[in-house]
């Protein structure tokens, strides 16, 4: 592993501790995961068996899909992250495969999956380019590509007072120190192009650059709302309002899942 993976996978397996006290990373509701189910029937499909889920993280994404009944592979840079998505998995009586990998770098042959998931996955890379080619690797053709990423913070000065302002609450409230943050990638000494979040334009170029078909970006209004109804007033002020997408594509026909 290169020194750039292994300082992101150190600041993840640091971060595995805290991650699911930020209320914006874990389901706030059941309505919020009826919203996500049904999304995901809609974007995925009943055709659709093998599912990955790169970067799944405490396995937000994969242990859902798993109730839906599909078969995931749950797949991560950080072995502490994976830890806790399978103690999590357990306790919710689901069975998914967790596997340590990187997103760049798929330990998997070509076109072993019928679909790809992810959220906020991509800015987390410093060759997002590079992961799309391998993304497309392992897909099936005709397999479905749907990940899920914000669109790029404001930065005002009224922006940047909010995020203190909720920073030193957090401080408290998550037991975390939230000025220690991969977005801040520079003092980490790592370059993240995307970190800070995307604008959908430029990810929906990046796509049918990597060339995936049926390109498309919806922005996540409906679970945005349902998340933040669920959230503590701390969390509303410091997340700001910024949209996350949801982005899916499919990889060109040869056969396609129905
Ligand atoms: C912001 S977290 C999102 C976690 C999860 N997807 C969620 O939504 O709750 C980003 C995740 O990506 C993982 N990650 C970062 N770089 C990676 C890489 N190169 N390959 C695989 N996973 C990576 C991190 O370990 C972390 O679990």
């Amino acid at each position: 592993m290169n020194n750039t993976k292994t300082i992101i996978r150190n600041y993840w397996d640091c971060r595995s501790s805290t991650f699911d006290r930020s209320p914006g990373h874990v389901i706030a509701s059941e309505k919020e995961e009826k919203a996500w189910k049904s999304l995901f029937q809609e974007k995925i499909g009943g055709g659709a068996r093998e599912i990955l889920d790169i970067g799944t993280g405490t396995g937000f994404l994969s242990i859902m899909l798993a109730e839906m009944g599909y078969r995931v592979v749950g797949l991560d840079l950080s072995e502490e992250m994976l830890e806790r998505a399978e103690k999590k998995a357990l306790g919710r009586g689901v069975e998914v495969e967790f596997k340590p990998g990187d997103a760049e770098n798929l330990p998997f042959e070509t076109g072993s999956f019928d679909a790809i998931v992810n959220r906020a996955v991509l800015w987390t890379l410093p060759d997002p380019k590079k992961a799309l080619a391998e993304w497309r690797r392992v897909l099936k053709p005709g397999g479905r590509l749907c990940f899920f990423l914000h669109e790029p913070h404001t930065d005002g000065i009224t922006d940047r007072f909010r995020r203190q302002l909720g920073n030193m609450v957090i401080l408290t409230m998550e037991r975390r120190n939230p000025w220690n943050q991969l977005h801040n990638s520079g003092k980490l000494g790592v370059e993240l192009p995307f970190r800070g979040g995307v604008a959908p334009p430029v990810i929906t170029k990046l796509l049918e650059g990597s060339g995936f078909e049926r390109v498309a970006a919806e922005p996540m209004a409906e679970i945005g709302r349902l998340k933040r109804e669920g959230m503590p007033l701390y969390s509303k002020i410091s997340s700001g309002k910024h949209l996350q997408y949801c982005y899916t594509a499919i990889n060109p026909d040869r056969g396609k899942i129905s």
